[in-house]
């Protein structure tokens, strides 16, 4: 985030916060955040923690954008769950929300990418956690220049 230039006057979303790690180092380099997770337990967590941290970070309760609806950001950070799983429906409760990501992994990180063209202010970025195991080549291949 510091090498992509994250600071002042910009406005981050973390998406899949937990304990809201990446939002408070985004709130630390000075930029506006809110923070997403659908867990009630991750949204009490990243609020306790940022309190702590004497840093601003609004959590929000969630599933990815439908807790940002109609708002648009300058960068986009996410370290989603990304493991490959059995199951190909992604679980609804439980401690595998935060890994299981359905059967090729891509459960969230498909979602992601789809969404995040119509978050985007122009020249927006996306900085997506995901692994080998997801098809590294695939992430965002249907964005202009990532062909
Ligand atoms: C790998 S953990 C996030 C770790 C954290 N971002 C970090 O960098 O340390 C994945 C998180 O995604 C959340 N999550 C799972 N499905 C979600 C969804 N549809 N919308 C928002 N958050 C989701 C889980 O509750 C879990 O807290």
């Amino acid at each position: 985030m510091r090498r992509e230039g994250i600071g002042p006057g910009m406005d981050v979303l973390d998406l899949c916060t937990a304990s809201g790690v990446l939002a408070r180092q985004a709130a630390r380099l000075g930029a506006q955040v809110p923070a997403v997770d659908i867990s009630r337990r991750a949204m009490i967590s990243a609020r306790l923690n940022a309190s702590l941290a004497g840093l601003m970070v609004s959590v929000r309760r969630g599933g990815l954008f439908s807790a940002v609806p109609e708002r648009r950001f300058d960068v986009l950070v996410s370290n989603p769950p990304y493991v490959p799983a059995p199951d190909p429906n992604l679980p609804r409760w439980g401690a595998r929300r935060a890994w299981d990501a359905g059967c090729d992994g891509r459960g969230l990180l498909d979602r992601i990418c789809d969404s995040a063209p119509g978050a985007l202010r122009s020249g927006g970025l996306l900085l997506l956690v995901h692994s080998e195991l997801n098809g590294p080549h695939r992430p965002c291949a249907d964005w202009p220049g990532h062909g």
